[in-house]
């Protein structure tokens, strides 16, 4: 049997640490077992890579998009080959906070083309796609407030590359999710992440818990 591979996705401050918490927590009532992942950092190695590509260093120096586009993929590489593509071939339900389709959306808003994205997919993930990916969408102008105040509350957290981009980025990276998402509808399901957090929950479980059902899991 293979493993079914489901993704968050969506904006900074659309929620979806919290709903990843609560699936998670889903999961374990119906005792099933899961492995939950993010990227970046889903490896110990990636974590290195999560800190150089979210903090801000010091010399207020910035990386290059096409730089940065390249170590968000060494951090994917490194979490398929040792964690994702394993736990797939043995059965398990994967849900991971962030895959691909960020990519696609925030370095697709600072600009890389199209089909250098096309091309590193293919090299990296070859046929892997996501079996569900939930698109957590909200309006940035409502989530960055939200993001402002948990920055102000974590004083001295500085994971803050891509929070501290301007309200039009944030837009952009939206319009790509959206973009993706009408793009291929079988596999995204658009959850509406303005509503109370009970109720996006609930549409998250709704949407899991069919493809589970489809895939004998539930
Ligand atoms: P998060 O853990 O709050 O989701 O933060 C991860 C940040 O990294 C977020 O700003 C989105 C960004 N990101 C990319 O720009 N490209 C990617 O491929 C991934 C996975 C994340």
């Amino acid at each position: 049997m293979s493993g079914v591979l489901i993704t968050l996705e969506g904006i900074e401050g659309s929620g979806k640490s919290t709903q990843m918490a609560i699936l998670a927590d889903k999961f374990s009532k119906h005792k099933l077992s899961y492995l939950c992942s993010r990227e970046p950092g889903g490896t110990q190695l990636g974590g290195e890579l999560r800190s150089l590509l979210l903090k801000p260093h010091p010399s207020g120096e910035k990386w290059r998009p096409d730089a940065e586009l390249l170590l968000f993929y060494a951090d994917r590489a490194q979490h398929l080959e040792i964690i994702i593509r394993p736990a797939l071939a043995a059965g398990n339900v994967v849900l991971l906070d962030r895959f691909e389709d960020s990519t696609r959306a925030y370095q697709g808003a600072q600009g890389v083309p199209e089909k250098t994205l096309t091309a590193l997919r293919q090299i990296v993930l070859k046929e892997l796609r996501p079996d569900l990916t939930l698109l957590l969408d909200a309006d940035p102008a409502k989530t960055l407030e939200r993001v402002n105040v948990r920055n102000c509350e974590e004083a001295g957290f500085a994971e803050t590359r891509f929070d501290q981009e301007g309200l039009d980025f944030h837009k952009s990276v939206r319009k790509g999710f959206l973009k993706i998402a009408s793009d291929e509808p079988d596999r995204v399901r658009v959850i509406r992440a303005d509503e109370n957090i009970e109720e996006v929950a609930k549409n998250v479980w709704s949407a899991v818990a069919s493809k589970l059902r489809a895939a004998g899991f539930l």
